[in-house]
């Protein structure tokens, strides 16, 4: 089941299953930070806001509490995250 992903400040997007949160994030050209994209350093951690994730494995790296790590989750439900960046893409179908 697909859920949406609703970065904070206004953009979302529905990821494709088989993809991680941080592959989702950087198919829609959203950078984060990260290393090891398998839950051992802690580096690609974003404010989850609202909704809820499943791990795709046990994350080795200290994740304070309200965070989490997209290299090795899903959403299981729609969710709303924070990632520090510094630009949201353009939404598509729009004229400037
Ligand atoms: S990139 Fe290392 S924990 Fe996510």
């Amino acid at each position: 089941m697909t859920h949406i992903v609703k970065v904070a400040e206004g953009y979302s997007f529905i990821p494709r299953e088989e993809q991680t949160l941080l592959e989702a994030l950087e198919a829609q050209d959203i950078e984060v930070e990260y290393q090891c994209r398998q839950g051992f350093c802690g580096s690609c951690q974003v404010k989850l806001i609202d909704g809820k994730i499943e791990y795709t494995e046990a994350p080795v790296a200290f994740v304070s509490e309200g965070r989490i790590l997209p290299c090795c989750c899903r959403a299981s439900s729609d969710i709303i995250i924070e990632v520090p960046m510094t630009e949201i893409p353009p939404a598509t179908g729009t004229d400037n």
